[in-house]
């Protein structure tokens, strides 16, 4: 499977198989996000990989993030480590860096079958408090990982000419 192939495959998936996904898949890839690359190289994040039920039940109760993540076998927690740097754009580098890396993990999962759902609505509070993150940190996705137990409609994108222009821009 190439590239494009994986992202046009690529589709948010909220009901998972009571599957667990093989440890070297996983390695698999995790590894793609390690390649990511990321502002100065620094690749300052952790991704606390959620794989105990108690936990994850944790994560998906109350209103601590979607209730799905509950059947998924994996939620990926993506955590700064260094938030407060600003790249000389005036822009912080961590929401960039993690999208990457989180992205790259996307694709890979088409690849080895596996779907995944970004997920951007939880309780940063809440997440620290249940993965025992220190407060200087920030949480800035979760994603859920597994096995499809849904094959849900492809959602509409814009046309191109609607989000590119070429040689300047137009208002
Ligand atoms: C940064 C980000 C945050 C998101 N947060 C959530 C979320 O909290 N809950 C959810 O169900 N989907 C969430 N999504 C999934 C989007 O709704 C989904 O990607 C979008 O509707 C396009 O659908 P597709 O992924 O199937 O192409 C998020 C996606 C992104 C990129």
């Amino acid at each position: 499977m190439d590239v494009l192939e994986a992202i046009q495959k690529r589709m948010s998936v909220r009901a998972y198989q009571n599957k667990p996904i093989p440890e070297e898949k996983l390695r698999k890839i995790l590894e793609a996000a390690r390649l990511a690359p990321s502002a100065r190289n620094s690749q300052d994040y952790q991704l606390v990989v959620v794989r105990d039920q108690k936990i994850r039940k944790e994560l998906a109760a109350g209103d601590t993030s979607e209730s799905f993540v509950d059947t998924a076998p994996v939620v990926i927690v993506a955590v700064a480590l260094k938030p407060e740097y600003i790249m000389p754009g005036g822009i912080p580098a961590h929401p960039v860096d993690i999208a990457i890396a989180i992205d790259h993990i996307t694709l890979v999962a088409v690849k080895e079958g596996l779907g995944s759902c970004w997920i951007g609505g939880f309780n940063q509070e809440r997440i620290k408090e249940i993965l025992a993150i220190p407060e200087k940190y920030r949480v800035v996705v979760l994603l859920s990982l597994g096995y499809p137990a849904e094959s849900p409609d492809r959602k509409a994108r814009k046309p191109l000419r609607e989000i590119t222009s070429y040689d300047r821009f137009f208002e």
